[in-house]
């Protein structure tokens, strides 16, 4: 039996439907069981436990040949402290680990982990993955995603406004676009495999590197809109923007680093392409599955 944490988010969702479908046993939890109904019908346990409660989520992880560890959701716009937040979630994580006598992780983490400072939110997950990995006897595999497709959902409506799309990478850069739902379901893979000792890292990279400039030719293209542009936003009018939509300064200022980090190749990917480290959903078919029917369903301003 393999329990999920995050299984109401993305990667998590992904992961237990992968592992069901494969004829798994699957425990998910949730905040709520409610928004977690759909993976019960699928016949998932469902298990109710806040991610910053260690003992509730020791209670669930007892008794499971693996664990997926997540701390979601993605980032939280008005937190004035998410790195305090994520803090509070790896410890229970950790805590939880340590005490149901789990000995098999896949733990979430992002490209750029490496790094202890200069990454924004990912400074969090680096601080995760060295606190997990001290748990003495736990075989541990880091998954580092690189930049998930779904952050391209967030501009589906200045996209059909303006056909614009604004962010403060530079255009050609290359970056590892890749789904949840393949980080997910290599999540599900690697726990049912159990193939690795110790504490690894694997990077999931997409399925190829795509820049942004290319990103926005594949939603105009898949939208049938010839004047799309893509714009490179500077970083301070990236977080003025934030801010002018009620992001905390923390929050705005992590991601802000964001925008930094990936652009000086700070937060860059280091192990080699393979088929190990690639996933199968390309830019293309996401756009096609999930942007372009939002952006048909959006209404113009
Ligand atoms: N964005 C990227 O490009 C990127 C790249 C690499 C790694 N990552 C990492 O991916 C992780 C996110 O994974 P994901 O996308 O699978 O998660 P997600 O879909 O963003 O998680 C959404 C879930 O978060 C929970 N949630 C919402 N508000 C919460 C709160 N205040 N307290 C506790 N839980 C709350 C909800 O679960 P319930 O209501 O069911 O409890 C919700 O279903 C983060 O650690 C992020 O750093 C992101």
């Amino acid at each position: 039996m393999f329990v999920i944490t995050g299984a109401g988010g993305r990667t998590g969702r992904a992961a237990a439907v992968h592992l069901l479908g494969a004829g798994y046993r699957v425990r998910a939890v949730g905040r709520s069981a409610r928004r977690l109904a759909d993976l019960a019908a699928r016949g998932a346990e469902v298990s109710e436990a806040d991610p910053a409660d260690p003992a509730a989520l020791a209670d669930a992880f007892r008794g499971a040949d693996g664990v997926y560890a997540v701390i979601q959701p993605n980032y939280l716009p008005d937190h004035p402290d998410f790195g305090a937040f994520q803090d509070q979630v790896a410890a229970s994580l950790t805590t939880a680990v340590a005490e149901s006598g789990v000995t098999r992780v896949v733990g979430l983490s992002s490209w750029g982990a490496r790094h202890a400072t200069g990454t924004g939110p990912v400074r969090g997950l680096h601080r995760f993955e060295q606190r997990l990995s001290a748990v003495p006897g736990v075989d541990t595999l880091w998954l580092r995603a690189g930049y998930f497709m779904e952050n391209l959902l967030d501009h589906v409506d200045s996209a059909r406004s303006h056909h614009r799309i604004s962010a403060p990478f530079e255009p050609g850069l290359p970056l590892p676009f890749v789904t949840t739902r393949d980080v997910g379901a290599r999540a599900g893979e690697e726990l049912a495999a159990g193939t690795w000792h110790g504490t690894k890292i694997l990077e999931l990279q997409g399925e190829r590197d795509v820049s942004m400039r290319e990103a926005v030719g594949v939603i105009a293209n898949a939208v049938r809109a010839d004047d799309f542009t893509y714009e490179h936003t500077s970083l301070a009018d990236f977080h003025a923007a934030l801010r002018g939509q009620g992001v905390s300064v923390d929050v705005a200022d992590m991601m802000a680093e964001v925008g930094e980090s990936v652009n000086s190749r700070h937060t860059r990917m280091e192990q080699p392409r393979t088929a190990r480290t690639s996933t199968p959903t390309s830019i293309e078919r996401f756009v096609e599955e999930e942007f372009a029917p939002r952006y048909r369903a959006a209404r113009s301003a």
